[in-house]
């Protein structure tokens, strides 16, 4: 344990500048593309309202749980994610930091490529509108040339904010980015209720199909976007909450990350869906994939005409924003494991990873295939190993994770309850969902 008060004390850790910063921020990490592509794509894939409760209960039951386990982590050792597991488990324990890391760099590289269509298609929209074809023109976007330079104008966007370090980069920037998104997405949802034909497209997202709870692969897909969705599993939340001093209430913080992710998950399904099913373009989403979100929403912007060119360029941007600031999360795992391994500079950091990273994104970039592949295998697998890990190791490693938890939190009387849940309910569910993926995987 004295390894890392030492650590510590060699050079002064930069910390939040306050509380609405680090909450912000890691609200801002929470909600991004995960939010608005990939749980509409995964809500229309898997039957609308069965999967948002599914994942509402993921949310609660394994997300929560091993969000406050991470953030108890990241602000006990006060390091990046491999010499925090270090700090508190012993060396053996960091190489599930090293997964972590390169969990951070399969999900950052085809994240980027996604980012760089969105910012691509906001642009487009404010220059020129959207196209009538949004089919060919979303096979124009995600697979020319042009893909691989928006996503590696994406990463250096990103390496920049993180190079300028916790507060002048990622606090700043979120403390801009996330109120003027909330405004964006909720204004869209009230702009699609005046929508005429759009109740359909509520009742598909909120009426509950009771035979679809129990099907398997709802299951794995609900589980595994409770934790895209909250970044958890390859250290993103341990590593902000490593910037964290002392006197943060760690439950109160998870419960307002937690309820802020879904709440725009929300949202962002009473924007998508009656928007789409009041221009009648449910079909081309029925045969979803990672592009239907960038085929159908185009085309209804189009159709909409004048008005929808101004609500599509709203919609971008808040997934821009989204996307921007979840990948500095994601970089900044990346980066803080940098310096604390190789002693590196925060700016050589942030440079050198983000490069490697964009480098590894031109696959991606290239092929919608392979990016459909790296989002399987980040969503369904690496992160459920990390969350598994992760849990595990706070629920039976950690020496006494809940005197850790009651630092600036005391009165709280769930905690027994927490620790319970990290040590039976949510390695077992988490280890389902492995197994399942794994399974489809092979087969
Ligand atoms: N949570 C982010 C989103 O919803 C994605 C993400 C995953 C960010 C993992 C960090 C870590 O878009």
């Amino acid at each position: 344990m004295a390894q890392g008060s030492e650590l510590a004390s060699n050079s002064p850790r930069e910390h939040w500048g306050g509380r609405a910063g680090f909450v912000l921020a890691a609200i801002g990490s929470a909600v991004g593309l995960g939010n608005m592509w990939r749980f509409s794509y995964l809500a229309a894939e898997n039957g609308g309202a069965a999967f948002v409760l599914l994942y509402l209960a993921f949310t609660l039951v394994i997300g929560l749980p091993v969000l406050l386990a991470e953030l108890v982590v990241g602000r006990g050792a006060q390091r990046g994610p491999v010499r925090a597991l270090a700090h508190f488990g012993g060396a053996g324990w960091g190489s599930l930091g090293i997964l972590f890391v390169g969990a951070g760099f399969v999900i950052l590289a085809y994240y980027s490529v996604i980012a760089g269509w969105t910012f691509r298609y906001a642009a487009v929209g404010l220059l020129s509108g959207f196209a009538a074809d949004s089919g060919t023109t979303f096979e124009a976007i995600a697979s020319s040339p042009q893909a691989i330079l928006w996503h590696l104008g994406f990463m250096a966007l990103t390496g920049w904010i993180v190079a300028y370090g916790v507060r002048a980069g990622i606090e700043r920037s979120a403390l801009i980015l996330m109120p003027s998104l909330f405004v964006i997405v909720l204004g869209l949802a009230f702009y699609a209720a005046t929508l005429n034909g759009g109740d359909e497209g509520y009742a598909y997202f909120l009426r509950l199909d009771v035979g679809k709870l129990w099907n398997a692969d709802v299951l794995a897909a609900a589980a595994g976007q409770a934790f895209f969705s909250l970044s958890l599993g390859m250290g993103a939340m341990l590593t902000f909450a490593s910037y964290l001093d002392r006197s943060h209430h760690l439950p109160n913080e998870s419960l307002t990350i937690a309820g802020a992710d879904f709440g725009v998950a929300f949202v962002a399904g009473l924007v998508v869906f009656p928007m789409i099913f009041a221009l009648g373009l449910q079909d081309e989403v029925g045969e979803s994939t990672v592009g239907a979100l960038f085929i159908t929403l185009p085309h209804a912007f189009e159709v909409m005409g004048g008005v929808g060119r101004v609500i599509g360029v709203f919609f971008f941007a808040a997934l821009v924003v989204g996307a921007l600031t979840s990948a500095v999360s994601v970089l900044e795992v990346v980066v803080a494991t940098c310096i604390d391994e190789f002693g590196w500079s925060r700016p050589v950091a942030s440079g050198t990873s983000s490069a490697a990273i964009a480098a590894l994104g031109i696959l991606p970039a290239r092929s919608l295939e392979i990016l459909g592949w790296m989002d399987q295998l980040a969503g369904n697998i690496l992160l459920i190993a990390g969350g598994l890990g992760l849990a595990i190791f706070v629920g039976w490693v950690m020496d006494d994770p809940v005197r850790e938890v009651s630092v600036g939190a005391s009165g709280v009387r769930w905690f027994g309850l927490w620790r319970v849940l990290l040590r039976s309910a949510v390695p077992l569910g988490l280890l389902l969902v492995l197994a399942n993926a794994l399974r489809n995987l092979i087969g």
